[in-house]
């Protein structure tokens, strides 16, 4: 039996048909109803319209929404939630002057997690793994692409992916598994990538594609990690296991990652704090979607993906949080919005667009959530008492979820 949410003030990102993204001047278009119903079956978006228009038929449950908006849960397309530890004492460096280079070249960085990651026991990794998921989705994501990249060995690596896949096989939320071997060059083989990267092709990527552990294959492309030349190499590898490209580039510095990500298809590109003129011009007319990590760049204080730029030059653009222990502690996609209205100076309308379809696409979820359409996963976010859209970001820090629904059923608080 079904659920009915009546009296809504306003049902946002209401889209008719189904659509892959939205680019460029559509991204400020986004589509809403005033006094709605929106009813629920099977755990679908069944029916949605007018409230002159609300239908009778008896149902399991009604849920009166009257100065409450109802929106879809945020499709956060970039994280790395299965981790171990924290890296509070790098935050603590980093306050007193060091920057998240010089941590790295130490052997901090991402060495330092995969060390904790290597120690840690398989189910010790999922409790700690699943407490962040658990957070994410109060906080109103409903959609999530997970990573792999801070095991660095065959095994960690393998024991991250079977993570992810429990983590898929246990909650009703869509998520999606990346291949992040190439996250960063072990110790024990440094001056010698290619011996890793060897690693990588030959015994990893075998091994999780007979598992059938990953749908996507990433790298950080930069500057004392991993050339263009081994983003070539590790992408065209991935996609003879049929991994498709979503990859890192462009956080430090802009070393050709984009054109890289765009010849191999990639279904996003993700960071792009630097943009060079040929950059953006590269993404123009492809099907790869730029995505950008605000949070990351509050927490590093490292300058924010050009959005503006982007929009106007008529790209798309996804916004994820890329919660990680070292350059984003954080899961809350509220913030995201907020801080691209506030730093990155995307509208209201647009930072939702990023935020829900586009996010969708960026993890090859577009038919499945990210809008209020027929048919769709009732993957929903209840507000609080609201002005406007407006209000969301604008009132940044404040919580004004009242409920999150997965498949139509209400994630426990
Ligand atoms: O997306 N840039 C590469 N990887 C992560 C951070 C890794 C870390 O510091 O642990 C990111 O920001
Ligand atoms: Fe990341």
């Amino acid at each position: 039996m079904a659920i009915l949410f009546k009296n809504i003030k306003e049902l946002i990102q209401v889209r008719k048909e189904p659509i892959a993204f939205v680019a460029g001047s559509d991204m400020k278009e986004l589509p809403t109803i005033k006094n709605a119903y929106l009813v629920v079956e099977n755990g679908k978006i069944a029916d949605y319209g007018y409230m002159a228009d609300c239908p009778t038929t008896p149902v399991k449950e009604t849920i009166d929404a009257s100065e409450k908006m109802i929106l879809p849960t945020w499709c956060d397309s970039h994280t790395h939630i299965v981790y171990a530890g924290n890296r509070e004492g790098e935050f603590v460096d980093r306050i007193h002057g060091l920057s998240y280079e010089e941590i790295a070249n130490k052997g901090g960085g991402i060495l330092n997690s995969a060390r904790t990651l290597q120690k840690t026991s398989e189910e010790s990794l999922y409790e700690q793994s699943k407490v962040r998921l658990e957070e994410i989705m109060q906080l109103g994501t409903g959609a999530v692409e997970i990573k792999s990249g801070y095991g660095l060995t065959v095994d960690s690596e393998l024991k991250m992916l079977r993570i992810i896949k429990r983590l898929k096989d246990t909650y009703d939320l869509p998520i999606k598994a990346s291949f992040l071997g190439a996250h960063a060059l072990p110790s024990e083989y440094k001056g010698n990538p290619s011996a890793y990267l060897d690693l990588i092709v030959g015994e990893m990527l075998p091994k999780i594609a007979e598992a059938q552990l990953a749908e996507y294959i990433d790298i950080f492309c930069e500057t004392g990690y991993f050339s263009v030349a081994d983003t070539e190499v590790i992408l065209e590898a991935g996609k003879r296991y049929g991994l498709i490209p979503k990859i890192h580039v462009n956080q430090f510095t802009a070393i050709g990652g984009v054109q890289a990500g765009v010849k191999h298809h990639a279904l996003s590109v993700d960071h792009l704090e630097v943009m060079r003129e040929e950059d953006i011009e590269a993404l123009k007319n492809t099907n790869t979607m730029p995505v950008a990590l605000p949070s990351c760049s509050y927490f590093l204080s490292i300058p924010y993906t050009p959005a503006r730029k982007m929009i106007d030059a008529g790209l798309p653009l996804a916004l994820a949080s890329d919660y990680n222990p070292g350059s984003t502690p954080s899961g809350n996609m509220n913030f995201v919005v907020s801080t691209a209205c506030i730093k990155m100076k995307m509208t209201p309308e647009e930072a939702i667009n990023a935020a829900t379809i586009n996010g969708a696409y960026a993890m090859g979820l577009a038919q499945k959530v990210g809008s209020i359409t027929v048919g769709k996963q009732a993957n929903l976010i209840l507000t609080k008492s609201v002005n406007s859209i407006g209000f969301i970001p604008y009132a940044f820090g404040s919580n004004h979820i009242e409920s999150v629904y997965i498949k139509g059923k209400a994630v426990k608080q």
